[in-house]
C-alpha cells in the first residue's frame, strides 16, 4: 500500500505521456516534429528551466478539444491514486492554450468534467489552481483572470510559473491583489532558477501562502529561518530539480537539509511525463538516493495534507 499523500505541484499540462500526445495528434491532424513516442522522449534532454518550457508548450498543440482535457486530466488522477495520491492540486496554464486559439471554457469545462469525477473514479479529492505565465505581460495575466470570472467557483487558487529569471513576482502584483478581491488564494513558483529575493517578493508583495519549488532560499539562512518560523510550505520537486538541472544530482538535492532546518517542505512531481516519475516515484527516489528514512518519508506526507488547501477551505467558505 503506497503512503496516502496530497500532490500539491503539479502542472496537468506536464503529465501528457509521449502515448498520448501521438493519440491526440492523429485524432486532431496535427503534426508533431518527433517520428514516433521513442523520438519525442529522445527530446527530454534539458539544459534548464528553459530549453524544457519550449518542448513543453510545444506539445501541448495537440490539446484541442473539451475531450483532450478530460482525457489528460482522468489520465493522471488514474496514475495518482494508483501512487497512493488521495487529494490533488493541480496547476493549468491557461494562456498556453488561449494564445493558440483554444477558448479557455474548452479548458476549464473539460478540466473540470474528469476532476468532478475523481473521487468517484479514482479516491481522489481536488482543487484547481490557474497560473499566470510569467514570461507574458502582467496585463495578460489580469485578461487572464478576467476571462477567468464565470469559472471561479471552479478554481481554488492562482499561481505563476513559466521562466522565472527576469520575472520577478513584483510584477504581478496588481493582478494577486485583483485575484484575492476575488477570494482567491495564492501561490507562486519562486526560488526555482530565481534568486532567494523572489522568494521574498512572493511573500511580501503577493502575500503567497506556499511557495512553489523554493529551494534556493537555502542560500539565505535568515530567509530559511523565516520560512520555519512562519511555517510557510514549499512544493519541492526533487526529479524536476534534477531533470532541469537546477541540482547536479539527486543525491545532492537539499531537500534533507532543508527537512532537518525546519522547513515545511512537501514532495511533488511537477510535469511527471518530462521528469521521469510521479509523485510515489518521487518518494521512492528521494528515499534511495538521501537515505530518507519511513518516518521522514511519512512526515512528507503528513506535511502535504497540513500545507494542503484542505485544512481550512471549509472555514473561509463560512466567513
Ligand atoms: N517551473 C516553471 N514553470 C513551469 C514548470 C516549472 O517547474 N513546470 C511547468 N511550468
Ligand atoms: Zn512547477
Amino acid at each position: 500500500m503506497p503512503l496516502p499523500k496530497a500532490e500539491l505541484h503539479l502542472h496537468i499540462e506536464g503529465t501528457l505521456e509521449p502515448e498520448l500526445a501521438f493519440a491526440l495528434a492523429a485524432g486532431n491532424g496535427v503534426e508533431l516534429p518527433y517520428k514516433d513516442t521513442e523520438e519525442l522522449r529522445a527530446a527530454y534532454l534539458f539544459e534548464d528551466l528553459q530549453s524544457f518550457l519550449d518542448v513543453y508548450y510545444s506539445l501541448m498543440a495537440v490539446l484541442r478539444t473539451e475531450d483532450d482535457f478530460f482525457e489528460l486530466t482522468d489520465a493522471y488522477l488514474a496514475r495518482a491514486a494508483a501512487q497512493g495520491v488521495r487529494h490533488a492540486e493541480i496547476f493549468f496554464d491557461p494562456q498556453a492554450h488561449t494564445s493558440r486559439g483554444v477558448p479557455l471554457a474548452t479548458v476549464i469545462e473539460g478540466l473540470a468534467r474528469a476532476l468532478d469525477g475523481g473521487e468517484e473514479r479514482h479516491g481522489i479529492s481536488t482543487r484547481l489552481i490557474m497560473c499566470f505565465l510569467r514570461d507574458e505581460s502582467a496585463e495578460s495575466a489580469m485578461e487572464t483572470l478576467d476571462a477567468a470570472k464565470p469559472y471561479l467557483h471552479r478554481i481554488a487558487a492562482v499561481g505563476l510559473d513559466s521562466a522565472e529569471v527576469g520575472n520577478p513576482p513584483s510584477k504581478f502584483r496588481e493582478v494577486y491583489e485583483a485575484a484575492a478581491a476575488l477570494g482567491l488564494r495564492k501561490v507562486a513558483h519562486a526560488g526555482e532558477e530565481g534568486p532567494p529575493a523572489y522568494i521574498r517578493e512572493a511573500l511580501d508583495i503577493l502575500g503567497v501562502e506556499r511557495i512553489d519549488h523554493g529551494l534556493r532560499c537555502m542560500e539565505d539562512p535568515e530567509l530559511v529561518e523565516r520560512l520555519a518560523r512562519e511555517r510557510v510550505a514549499l512544493t519541492v520537486c526533487p526529479l524536476s530539480n534534477v531533470r532541469l538541472r537546477v541540482v547536479d544530482t539527486l543525491e545532492q538535492h537539499p531537500l534533507a537539509r532543508m527537512m532537518d532546518a525546519g522547513l515545511l517542505c512537501t514532495v511533488n512531481s511537477d510535469d511527471p511525463a518530462y521528469f521521469g516519475g510521479y509523485v510515489g516515484d518521487t518518494f521512492h527516489a528521494v528515499h534511495e538516493a538521501l537515505g530518507l528514512g519511513e518516518e521522514k518519508l511519512r512526515e512528507l506526507a503528513r506535511n502535504s495534507f497540513v500545507a494542503s488547501f484542505l485544512e481550512d477551505d471549509e472555514e473561509r467558505r463560512g466567513r
